[in-house]
């Protein structure tokens, strides 16, 4: 899980690299590393730390039309210098960058590469000596595609070579590559959205394919050396989504545009009172015996709304699977199920072997999702745009409250029925709206009083104990805190024991059959200690609550309640001065196993 870039073109590489490193800072963050081209050599800098350390220590006093550049989420070895990519060939010759993760690396170094000497625990410096292995008796074009043959599991390679000075070659399995051409030169990238503004078209890479770029050409060859079509596609990105506005953070910001990102999904999902939603999608659900939801972290907790629709609104069976869990065990299925995977970024490692395993077994494939140029995409039968425009902050905001929103629309118009949804959802957008604007001080307030907690937990019952889940997690990936998330009434049968004085509990109560039990379980609590808080909905709102939400349809409310989690925990985590976008051991899109 690590963003590469690279650039070839007139203009200087070294800017345009650093500048696409920094927009996949996202993919990792524990080192960085550069290779420029300097006359008839590369130069190479690297370091453990961030981005901006390497912009730092880069020098800039040489003149560079070609480069590649990495920013790492440790997967094989410690974060250090030694660690860090671009990797270098024991000859010098091969210098290469490498997201993802070689299976077999071990057996390759033991059966092949004995005589070589490593310099870092990666995967990725067997990968380099081994294209240089078979270099001495073939050419590099040959010795990458060898080498790319011997190779188990995931990679996006960049390599530069010696002896082939003006060329880029790339190679891509299982994890995303994109070649975007712009007057100028070319750009290789992870992620679209490191290209600079000027590219106008781009390509992503397939399985198993090898890209050579030289003289302003691509060329796309297969394992074999056959060359294939390349197929561009016109590149349209937001710039506002991806950059930070008047913001400190994007996450704040992100949390501030979800009004607009339901307003967009109306828009784009109804027809008057009538919804935009492909038959054949419809019918495929309608014709399933049951739903699987399959997702990883912030949108599994969506997903949870999703099994709540279809099963309230349309009755049909539907259960949630955490991807990784999916990965290895294989569940009894029904006759005709049909999977519907929820993933922002659509490039979830644990969500693509999945999908690609059910897909093979002849099931229907759904996606929702934010990237709808993704892996996961790709794979789809059908796809679902959430319509969150880009999402930069590690901590996972919109999506959330974007994917429930289209998944109450698929649900609506699988079902058929005469729901107000429509004005309920534009009514959603206001309330967060005002959550925003004018529970602030409160939520902040709430804020400084639990910062320093040692643990806090949020509970909550039915689709309440979803929303304390994803609460839950907004608060321990950005303010560290140990945040559990319980159903009340689980509390008592054992975690209660870990209630202390002044421990935070809050509890989320939109829910009328559920108002007066949680209140009494949240009531057990502060009888052993805990400091209680509670987050309710107007209309079953005690005078003494601590934030008081204007009320929305009741099957919507995790969308309103949440933001006030989301800002709960933005705030914890400022006063707590942490880095609220890119949190301590994380990456926005995990692309390993
Ligand atoms: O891109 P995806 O939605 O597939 O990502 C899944 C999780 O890694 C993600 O939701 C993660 O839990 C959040 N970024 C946390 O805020």
């Amino acid at each position: 899980m690590c963003g590469i870039v690279g650039y070839v073109g007139s203009l200087d590489a070294r800017t345009i690299v650093l500048d696409g490193l920094k927009k996949l800072e996202y993919r990792g963050y524990d080192s960085s590393g550069i290779a420029l081209r300097c006359n008839n050599d590369f130069k190479i800098f690297k370091d453990k730390g961030r981005i901006a350390h390497l912009c730092e220590i880069t020098d800039y006093s040489f003149k560079t039309n070609m480069g590649i550049a990495h920013t790492r989420w440790a997967t094989h070895g410690m974060v250090n210098y030694e660690n860090s990519h671009p990797h270098i060939s024991n000859n010098k010759r091969f210098i290469l960058v490498h997201n993802g993760i070689i299976e077999n690396y071990r057996k390759l170094k033991i059966d092949y590469l004995s005589d070589y000497s490593f310099y870092s625990e990666t995967d990725s410096e067997v990968i380099v000596n081994l294209i240089e292995f078979y270099s001495k008796k073939m050419s590099a074009e040959q010795a990458i595609r060898k080498a790319m043959s011997m190779l188990e599991g995931s990679y996006a390679l960049l390599i530069l070579d010696k002896e082939n000075m003006d060329t880029i070659y790339c190679v891509k399995n299982k994890t995303p590559l994109n070649i975007g051409v712009s007057n100028d030169g070319i750009t290789i990238a992870s992620d679209i959205i490191a290209f600079p503004s000027n590219v106008n078209k781009f390509l992503s890479l397939d399985d198993q394919r090898f890209a050579i770029i030289k003289n302003n050409n691509v060329k796309i060859f297969d394992l074999m050396g056959f060359e294939v079509e390349a197929n561009y596609k016109e590149l349209k990105l937001d710039e506002y989504s991806i950059s930070k506005g008047n913001y400190e953070h994007y996450m704040l910001k992100e949390i501030e545009e979800q009004p607009d990102v339901i307003r967009r999904i109306i828009t784009k999902y109804f027809d008057n009172e009538n919804v935009l939603i492909d038959k054949n999608l419809i019918e495929a659900i309608k014709n399933s015996d049951k739903i699987n939801f399959v997702a990883c972290g912030t949108s599994l907790y969506a997903s949870f709304m999703g099994k709540y629709f279809f099963e309230k609104l349309c009755g049909i069976p539907t259960e949630c699977f955490i991807a990784s869990e999916l990965v290895y065990s294989n569940p009894l299925m029904t006759k005709k199920p049909i999977f519907i995977f929820v993933s922002q970024s659509g490039e979830t490692l644990d969500c693509i072997t999945v999908m690609k395993k059910y897909k093979d077994l002849g099931y229907k494939i759904v996606s929702i999702t934010n990237s709808v140029e993704s892996t996961m995409a790709y794979f789809s039968d059908f796809i679902l745009d959430i319509c969150a425009n880009t999402e930069v902050s590690v901590a996972s905001t919109k999506s959330y409250t974007a994917s429930i929103a289209v998944m109450s629309i698929l649900a609506k118009a699988v079902s058929n029925q005469k729901t107000n949804l429509k004005n309920n959802l534009n009514r959603v957008s206001l309330v967060i709206e005002n959550i925003i604007q004018d529970l602030k001080p409160l939520i902040k307030d709430m804020a400084s009083k639990i910062k320093d907690s040692n643990a806090i937990f949020y509970i909550g019952r039915g689709i309440d104990y979803w929303a304390c889940d994803e609460g839950a997690l907004k608060l321990k990936e950005i303010s560290y805190i140990n945040t559990e998330s319980y159903s009340s009434g689980e509390l008592k049968h054992g975690t209660i024991a870990l209630i202390e004085k002044g421990t935070p509990v809050i509890a989320i109560v939109t829910q009328e059959g559920t108002n007066s039990i949680v209140r009494s379980n949240l009531e057990e609590a502060i009888s052993r200690g805990a400091k209680g808080y509670v987050i309710s909905l107007e209309s079953l709102a005690y005078s003494k609550d601590d934030i008081i939400i204007p009320n929305v349809a009741h099957y919507l409310t995790p969308l309103v309640s949440v933001v006030v989690c989301q800002m709960l925990a933005y705030y914890v985590a400022l006063y707590k001065n942490n880095d609220i976008d890119r949190p301590k051991n994380l990456a926005k899109s995990v692309t390993v196993e």
